[in-house]
């Protein structure tokens, strides 16, 4: 086993003229897992990848891959990692097995190993229907994958992919998360940048947020949630008659009790589970039929307005809302 971390940012940053468009980042990437950079437009989140995978030289800072110092040793960098950048790069008129080809011997890869890897990989992208065919006639999810199948020929055990999945309708996009959590259980180490916050929390090991070329936040996704505040109780009455007597039972159990006025739900404040099987206990023989009862926590989407003042891009009207994450009743 390597020693140390696969990715590294120290304190890098670049500059265009007087646009600081990474301003001072550092991250730790442990070996095996998946970092987040989470940020909306422009925050610099492609700046960090091209300085990481040595396509961009950093004005100040150290970046570190597989151990290697992007600006004094990248061409070992580029030997440990792939990359699949925010634009689509196959060739259109090539079909998706002659892309991987050229690819392969471009890397200088021998034929033999190239012809079974691609079989593999367009076996496990869903392209071996379509591997004939020309790229051109593919639709943007089959052009996203093949990407993807391209970067991965080399078997690169670090990944950057810059925002993976934009563009991809829900279920494209749902299929290449299954993908991307495939390889890591193989060990691949994943850098991702996003502005879904929904999909950093699919995947992400440990988020670092990007705002104006800065980390503005860093963590898993359960302590920046945790972060933008406490966790409640949310109680769906079966009648809307039953609203006092319920509050008056909940007033017992937690000290902020908050009733929706003209709906059915009650809102408990609650420091967790705990909490929540409490309050079930109390219904259960006091006569009050619930539709539903469940525990909320602030949803990414709470934690960036409390971070930055402003909603994050979010491509589902669910993502801005709370998800119930345990149901009893
Ligand atoms: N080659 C360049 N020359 C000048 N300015 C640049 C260059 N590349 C990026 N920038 C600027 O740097 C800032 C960060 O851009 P970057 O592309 O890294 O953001 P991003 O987070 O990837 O945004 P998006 O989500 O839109 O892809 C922006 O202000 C952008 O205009
Ligand atoms: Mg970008």
């Amino acid at each position: 086993m390597s020693t140390h971390p696969a990715v590294e940012a120290i304190d890098l940053a670049k500059h265009f003229g007087d646009n600081r468009a990474v301003d001072g980042v550092s991250f730790v990437v442990p070996t095996g897992s998946v970092l987040g950079l989470l940020g909306p437009n422009g925050a610099g989140k492609t700046t960090l990848v091209r300085m990481l995978t040595t396509l961009s030289v950093p004005t100040s800072g150290t970046g570190r891959v597989a151990g290697f110092d992007v600006r004094e040793q990248p061409d070992a960098v580029r030997r440990s990692i792939g990359l699949t950048g925010q634009a689509a790069t196959v060739d259109e008129i090539l079909t998706g097995r002659e892309n991987l080809r050229l690819i392969g011997s471009l890397y200088g890869l021998s034929r033999g190993y190239v012809r079974r890897a691609s079989d593999d990989l367009l076996e496990r992208f869903d392209l071996a229907r379509a591997a004939d065919r020309p790229a051109k006639s593919y639709s943007g999810g089959m052009r996203r994958r093949l990407d993807l199948a391209v970067s991965l020929l080399a078997a690169p055990p670090i990944l950057f992919l810059d925002e993976p999945t934009t563009g991809l309708d829900p279920q494209s996009r749902s299929g290449l998360w299954d993908v991307l959590r495939e390889l890591v259980q193989e060990g691949t180490t994943l850098v991702l940048t996003t502005q879904y916050l929904e999909e950093a929390d699919h995947l992400a090991d440990e988020i670092v947020v990007v705002d104006r070329g800065r980390v503005i936040a860093a963590g898993t996704p359960t302590q920046l949630k945790d972060r933008a505040g406490q966790a409640s109780v949310v109680v769906t009455l079966t009648h809307a008659a039953d609203l006092d007597a319920a509050a008056a039972l909940m007033r017992d159990h937690s000290p902020a009790v908050h009733v929706e006025t003209g709906s059915r739900r009650l809102t408990a404040q609650a420091g967790g589970l705990g909490d929540m099987t409490r309050i079930a206990a109390v219904f259960e023989h006091s006569g009050i039929e619930l539709d539903d009862l469940g525990l909320a926590r602030p949803s990414l989407d709470d934690v960036f307005l409390h971070l930055t003042g402003h909603r994050a891009e979010s491509d589902t009207d669910t993502a801005a809302t709370n998800t119930p994450e345990g149901a009893a009743s």
